[in-house]
């Protein structure tokens, strides 16, 4: 029976373009995850999209000087080139800032008032008079109350690190000059996760087993330490989307609240989109769908913590008010958040240019070359980093040389010495050597399999490694390039082998380096490909136009493809060329000179 799998992929800010800290942490191992799994057969649905809300996307817009609505859209669209450049195939990239997903976020803030989990509050907020608007805490700076240093934002003091409450900041001012501040009630609706701390505790409990430690265990300490107290959840901003209740005009729903639950809203559009509407259901209602949500370690807490409690405290009532019938909403299955990639042994820094952009990355190298180097030295349970000189000697003495040449290699001696056929012969005279390399590599599908399932993707691609390491091994003891002089029978057989172990590890690696499987299917003679492509697509809503990504199977592809090569001798072959470039050692001082400028 095929399996319902989710990939959730967190929803970047449309406030800066996407790095490879950002890559490997979330929008990489989700989409070898998905890949896998759709190879396996299985019925994935992978979503996410641009978080386009909140003050860090109208900060920037302000910063430019420019309309939040245009500067959103400018990044979104970037994102999706990037997507569509390394191959991180999304069956929907939308945005929060949809007719949709503004009905779905309403839709739960209510369920979650009718269930009785939200209540109001007022409080005290910087009120710029000028402007006639309640500043949010991050556009207002000044002194810190705790250590005096000037230049605190007024919910944090980076100086001696404390959160502050911010009116308590000293000399505030705002950060978009909206001159002097003044203290203003203002009222606001808190989500009372205090009530749902006990479900929250055993929903993470109940998935100790196979929880990353320091996802698990970073959840469970904050709730033991803070407990899971009452957030306000919604904010006194025009960009957003609107409170849902009478009276509530020119205030929003808080950014975090309704961005988590774009991973409901991007699958009710999918379904949409794709003319099924209800199959959404398949991955959010059906009890066995397993969900996995790829996230960087800030962003634990509203996994782990708000978006279950979220979904517990709306129970069935979503389904009342957004079907008119109960049903209840999957929590999430598993939390693989990945900790912090840095470069050159320094946080990245977008603000300081101390990042390698993703889209700048590849206009000078190839996809494969990054989800390589990202792969190996993913930040799974340690932060990573980035290196230059790394990246080019990983490049060079791993992927070109223990995988690139022995394809290369194996394929133009075959090509060359038998006319361009995978040679002729016949698979019983198989010798006890080819068998057990055959059964090394055919093995592979369950080692390497197993790992990925478990989001071990780092070791996952060493054990794929490890195995075209085999088929080198074999070649060296049966040397056919010197067996082929004497005795063509012989060398015919070895090439055979190699060949076939060489078409399943192709599988084994299209996950992680999907571009140049591709191209070594294509070089087997196959006349379908491995995976389908995204396209990008404009819809029309009430709010506008937004451009979205999408996935199409193409119609040939024969699924599941997860397993070992059958190879037919005699099959025809096309030319090969090489699948990866070797990187000459002087781009390391290149690259390191575009830093921090
Ligand atoms: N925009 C957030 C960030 O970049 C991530 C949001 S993930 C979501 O850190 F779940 F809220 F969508
Ligand atoms: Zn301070």
């Amino acid at each position: 029976m095929p399996e319902n799998i989710l990939v959730a992929i967190a929803w970047p800010y449309a406030n800066a373009e996407i790095h490879v800290g950002n890559i490997t942490g979330s929008h990489l191992p989700g989409d070898i995850v998905a890949r896998y799994h759709r190879l396996k057969g299985n019925n994935v649905l992978m979503v996410s999209g641009t978080d386009s809300h909140g003050t860090p996307v109208t900060l920037k817009a302000d910063a430019l000087g420019r309309p939040v609505e245009e500067v959103y859209k400018e990044y979104h669209v970037g994102f999706l080139d990037l997507f569509q450049q390394l191959g991180i195939h999304y069956d929907l990239f939308t945005t929060t800032h949809t007719e949709n997903h503004f009905k779905v976020a309403q839709s739960i803030f209510l369920a979650l008032l009718q269930n009785g989990f939200l209540y109001t509050q007022t409080s005290l907020q910087w009120y710029s008079p000028a402007t006639r608007r309640f500043l949010p805490d991050r556009y207002v700076e000044g002194t810190c109350y705790i250590c005096g240093a000037d230049g605190a934002r007024s919910d944090q003091c980076d100086a001696c690190g404390n959160v502050l409450e911010p009116e308590k900041l000293l000399n505030p001012r705002a950060k978009t000059g909206d001159g002097a501040l003044e203290l203003r009630e203002t009222k606001h609706f808190y989500l009372d996760l205090s009530k749902l701390e006990p479900e929250v505790k055993e929903f993470l409990r109940a998935r100790a087993s196979y929880m990353r430690e320091t996802v698990l265990g970073e959840s469970l300490r904050k709730i033991e330490v803070e407990g899971l107290k009452p957030r306000p959840i919604t904010r006194d901003l025009d960009w957003g989307i609107p409170v849902p209740v009478e009276g509530w005009e020119g205030k929003c729903l808080y950014v975090w609240f309704e961005a988590v639950i774009g991973y409901l809203s991007a699958a009710i559009e999918w379904a949409k989109l794709t003319g099924r509407p209800e199959a959404w259901k398949d991955w959010w209602v059906n009890p066995e769908a397993r969900s996995f949500y790829f996230i960087g370690k800030d962003n634990i807490f509203f996994h782990t913590s708000l978006w279950p409690a979220e979904l517990m405290g709306v129970g069935e009532q979503f389904g009342l008010i957004f079907e008119n019938r109960p049903f209840r909403l999957n929590l999430p299955y598993d939390v693989p958040a990945n900790q912090f990639m840095n470069l050159e042994g320094q946080k990245i820094s977008g603000s300081r240019n101390w990042a390698v952009w993703g889209r700048d990355f590849l206009s000078r190298y190839d996809p494969d070359a990054l989800r390589y180097y990202l792969t190996i030295n993913m930040p799974e349970l340690h932060d990573s980093d980035w290196d230059w000189a790394e990246f080019v000697s990983k490049n060079n003495g791993e992927l070109v040389a223990t995988w690139g040449n022995l394809a290369n290699r194996v394929l133009s001696f075959a090509y060359k010495h038998w006319e361009g056929h995978v040679p002729p012969v016949e698979v019983s005279a198989l010798r006890p050597p080819d068998r057990a390399l055959l059964a090394g590599i055919e093995a592979g599908f369950q080692s390497v399999g197993s790992l990925v399932e478990a989001v071990k993707l780092r070791a996952a691609l060493q054990e794929a490694f490890r195995l075209a390491t085999t088929v080198n091994q074999y070649l060296d003891q049966q040397a056919p390039w010197s067996t082929i002089k004497t005795d063509k029978d012989s060398a015919a057989l070895t090439i055979y082998t190699a060949l076939r172990a060489i078409d399943s590890l192709k599988i084994i690696f299209a996950p992680f380096l999907p571009f140049s499987s591709e191209k070594l299917h294509s070089f087997f003679g196959y006349e379908t490909p491995l995976f389908g492509e995204t396209y990008t697509e404009t819809v029309a809503d009430a709010l506008g136009e937004h451009t979205v990504l999408r996935y199409r199977v193409a119609s040939m592809v024969s699924l599941p493809q997860w397993k070992p090569s059958e190879l037919t001798p005699g099959t025809k072959l096309n030319p090969p060329m090489p699948l990866f470039k070797k990187l000459d050692e002087k781009i390391i001082e290149e690259e390191r000179a575009r830093l921090g400028k």
